[in-house]
């Protein structure tokens, strides 16, 4: 039988724009409670709105930088401290869902022209970030519950591609992270997943050309991608499996994108 996300506690990780945001409005749509975490406070306030509007039961957000432990272990006192809120009536760990969606591309340079600044971020954000959130939240989620965490990664931790070196190694990192705690998890009843995207429209592209609009637009040009919420759906659907079932790896890729660099354009 599905499993009601109905006032269950839901950590999100990017929640400021694309997956993350459209994430937090489809859990609020099940009557979720959210605690929103990304860099852009101001994004986050908007979109603590949206969700309640959508009908979450409590929105909640704070600062949050995945590539800064110091910066994690603040969100996660955060957290803890409305999740104990006596008001919450909840006894013991609280938290149902942590989507470690925060993370995204920076640069398209080979690897003789690569920055340092960009391979750093890109390691930082979808890897590092991924672990210590995941090690900073663990001890709020209940065993044998249908607690369920899901990462983000990517078509690019399965399939190199020119251009693509450091966030293809993250993505890859990113599902090896999964399964290794897949493994580590076994016998808990806490739930362990990925989805793993392909060509989806957010500010992903924007980020990744460093601001160019222009650059950005290219990438989707008489295409049609997925969108942001193509992938919240899932991950709703993923949490709501009964309890006893584990979504290990989705791909999920718009039909216009057979593989990575063969995408059907009609323009
Ligand atoms: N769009 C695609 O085609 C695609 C495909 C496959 C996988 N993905 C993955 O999907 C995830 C979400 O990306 P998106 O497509 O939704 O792009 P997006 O619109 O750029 O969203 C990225 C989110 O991650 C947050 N973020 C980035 N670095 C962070 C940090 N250090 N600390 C906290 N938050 C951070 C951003 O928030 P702030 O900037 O406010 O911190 C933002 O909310 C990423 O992991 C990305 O790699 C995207």
């Amino acid at each position: 039988m599905k499993l009601s996300l109905k006032g269950k506690w839901v950590l999100i990780t990017g929640a400021s724009s694309g997956f993350g945001a459209a994430a937090a409005k489809s859990f609020g749509a099940e009557g979720a409670k959210l605690l929103l975490g990304a860099r852009r406070v101001d994004r986050l306030e908007r979109v603590a709105e949206e969700s309640r509007s959508a009908g979450a039961a409590a929105a909640h957000f704070h600062h949050l930088d995945v590539a800064s432990t110091p910066s994690v272990e603040k969100f996660i006192a955060w957290a803890k401290g409305i999740l104990q809120d006596p008001e919450a009536r909840v006894p013991g760990p609280a938290l149902h869902v942590l989507v470690n969606n925060a993370g995204g591309a920076h640069g398209v340079e080979t690897v003789a022209d690569g920055k340092d600044a960009d391979w750093e971020a890109m390691i930082q954000s979808n890897v590092l970030g991924l672990l210590r959130m995941t090690r900073a939240a663990l001890p709020l989620m209940p065993r044998d519950a249908g607690a369920t965490i899901i990462n983000i990664g990517s078509v690019a931790g399965h399939t190199a591609y020119e251009g693509g070196s450091a966030y293809c190694a993250a993505k890859a990192g990113e599902l090896q992270i999964t399964r290794a705690l897949r493994l580590e998890l076994f016998g808990s009843g806490i739930r362990v997943g990925t989805v793993d995207p392909g060509l989806a429209e957010t500010e992903f592209s924007l980020v990744r050309y460093k601001g160019d609009a222009a650059k950005a637009k290219t990438v989707y040009e008489g295409t049609y991608p997925l969108t942001a919420e193509d992938i919240a759906e899932t991950l709703v659907w993923i949490a709501s499996r009964p309890a006893h079932v584990n979504i290990d790896e989705l791909i999920i890729k718009p039909v216009d994108q057979a593989a990575i660099g063969k995408v059907f354009r009609r323009t």
